[in-house]
C-alpha cells in the first residue's frame, strides 16, 4: 500500500501510535486449480490459483476451518484462514508460450520477510492504520464458515475498487495504477487486494460471494473507512493482502515499444480481472481477541502467537489436481485449445 512506501524508520514511528491492526506474512501453501469459494467442489477449478494459509484447504470447505486445520503457512499461528488469487503469467510475445510468474515475499516487513517463501502479506485493520476507532465502530470478527471474494475475472475495463497494481523499482513501489504496468518493472509487479469492511451480519456467503459484504472504500491505500450502511451494518476487520510478483526474469523477453503487454492472469485475463478470495479460519475467538486489543499490531499478542516462518514453511496440502504447471507451456492450465473459463 502506498502508505508503506516510506522507509522502515518512518514505518516504525508510525506503528507506535497505530492500534488494533495486524500485518504478517504467509508463505505459499500450494499452487493448484482449486477454488472452494467461487467454485466449491470443482476438481479442478477453471483457473490456477496461488494459495496461502491453513492446511484444511480443499475443493469444498464448510464449517469451522480453524478447528479442522493443523498447520498454517501464516506467521500468526492461530490463523488457519486461506487467502488466494489467480496466478500471474507471462506470455512470450515471440512464440506465444506461457510461464508462471512466481511471488516473492513482500518488503519491507519489520525484520525482513523472516524466511517467508513466496506468498503474500496480510493486513487486518480496524478502521484505518493511524487511529483507533473501536469506541465508535467496534469490529466483529468473521464467524466460522465465512467466505468472500472481491473483484471478478469477467471485468475487462476497470478492476473493482481496492484492487491495484504498482511497478516496483528498487525499494519504490511506484504509482498505483489499475492495470498491469505498461513498462518493464525492475523489481517486479506489486498487487494489492483489498476486501470490503462491512457485512450484513447474517450470511456466511451469498450467490455471487460478494453481496453479503459492502465496500465503503473507493480510493486506494489505507483511508478512513466511512460508516457501514444499514444494509450491511457490521464492521468486520478490513482484510487486505499484498503480493510482489517477480517479473524481472521476463524483462529481457519483451519490448514495451513493440509488444502487447505480456503479463496476464491465469484465466487469460487482463488487469481489470484481478480478484481475490478469502476463507475465514482463525481458531476460536483469536481474531476477535486480536482486534479488541490495541497492542496487537505487527506482532503476536497474548495467546495469539507468531510462529517461525521456518515452521510455517513446512505446512502443505496434498496435490489434488496433479497437473504440470512448471516451465514454458503451450496453454494456461485449464485453457487448452478452445476451453475458455
Ligand atoms: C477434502 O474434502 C473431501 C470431501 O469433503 C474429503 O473427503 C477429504 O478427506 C478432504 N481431503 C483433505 C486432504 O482434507
Ligand atoms: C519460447 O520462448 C521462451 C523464452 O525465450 C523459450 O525459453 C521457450 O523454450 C520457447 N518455447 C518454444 C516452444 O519455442
Amino acid at each position: 500500500m502506498k502508505f508503506f512506501t516510506p522507509s522502515l524508520g518512518l514505518l516504525a514511528a508510525f506503528v507506535a501510535h497505530t492500534q488494533a491492526g495486524l500485518r504478517f506474512p504467509c508463505s505459499t501453501l500450494t499452487t493448484q486449480r482449486l477454488d472452494p469459494a467461487a467454485q466449491p467442489g470443482a476438481l479442478p477449478s477453471a483457473h490456477l490459483h496461488m494459495i496461502v494459509g491453513g492446511n484444511a484447504f480443499n475443493a469444498t470447505m464448510e464449517g469451522d476451518v480453524g478447528a479442522r486445520a493443523t498447520c498454517t503457512t501464516c506467521q500468526m499461528a492461530d490463523d488457519f484462514s486461506n487467502y488466494w488469487v489467480a496466478h500471474m503469467y507471462f506470455k512470450d510475445p515471440k512464440n506465444g508460450t506461457y510461464h508462471r510468474v512466481t511471488p516473492k515475499p513482500v518488503q519491507p516487513l519489520l525484520g525482513g520477510s523472516n524466511g517467508a517463501q513466496g506468498g503474500l502479506t496480510v493486513y487486518y485493520t480496524q478502521f484505518d492504520l493511524s487511529k483507533d476507532n473501536l469506541a465508535r465502530q467496534p469490529v466483529k470478527a468473521f464467524p466460522p464458515g465465512f467466505r468472500m471474494t472481491v473483484g471478478s475475472p469477467t471485468l475487462t475495463t476497470k478492476p473493482h475498487a481496492g484492487l491495484s497494481y504498482q511497478c516496483m523499482s528498487g525499494s519504490s513501489r511506484g504509482t498505483i495504477v489499475s492495470s498491469f504496468p505498461t513498462g518493464k518493472c525492475s523489481n517486479g509487479i506489486f498487487t494489492t487486494h483489498h476486501f470490503p469492511p462491512c457485512w450484513d451480519g447474517k450470511s456466511l456467503d451469498s450467490p455471487d460471494h460478494q453481496s453479503h459484504t459492502y465496500n465503503t472504500v473507493t480510493s486506494e491505500g489505507f483511508t478512513n473507512a466511512p460508516a457501514c450502511p444499514a444494509s450491511h451494518p457490521i464492521r468486520v476487520p478490513q482484510v487486505t493482502f499484498e503480493i510482489e510478483w517477480d517479473t524481472t526474469k521476463f524483462n529481457s523477453l519483451w519490448d514495451p515499444a513493440k509488444d502487447k503487454n505480456p503479463f496476464m492472469w491465469s484465466f487469460e485475463g487482463n488487469g481489470a480481472g484481478t480478484h481475490a478470495d478469502y476463507m475465514f479460519g482463525w481458531k476460536g475467538d483469536s481474531l476477535q481477541r486480536a482486534m479488541d486489543k490495541s497492542e496487537c499490531f505487527y506482532d503476536g499478542c497474548g495467546t495469539i502467537t507468531k510462529q517461525a516462518m521456518s515452521q510455517a514453511n513446512k505446512c502443505t496440502v496434498k496435490d489434488f489436481i496433479k497437473e504440470d504447471i512448471d516451465g514454458w507451456q503451450k496453454f494456461l492450465p485449464g485453457m487448452a485449445a478452445g476451453a475458455k473459463a
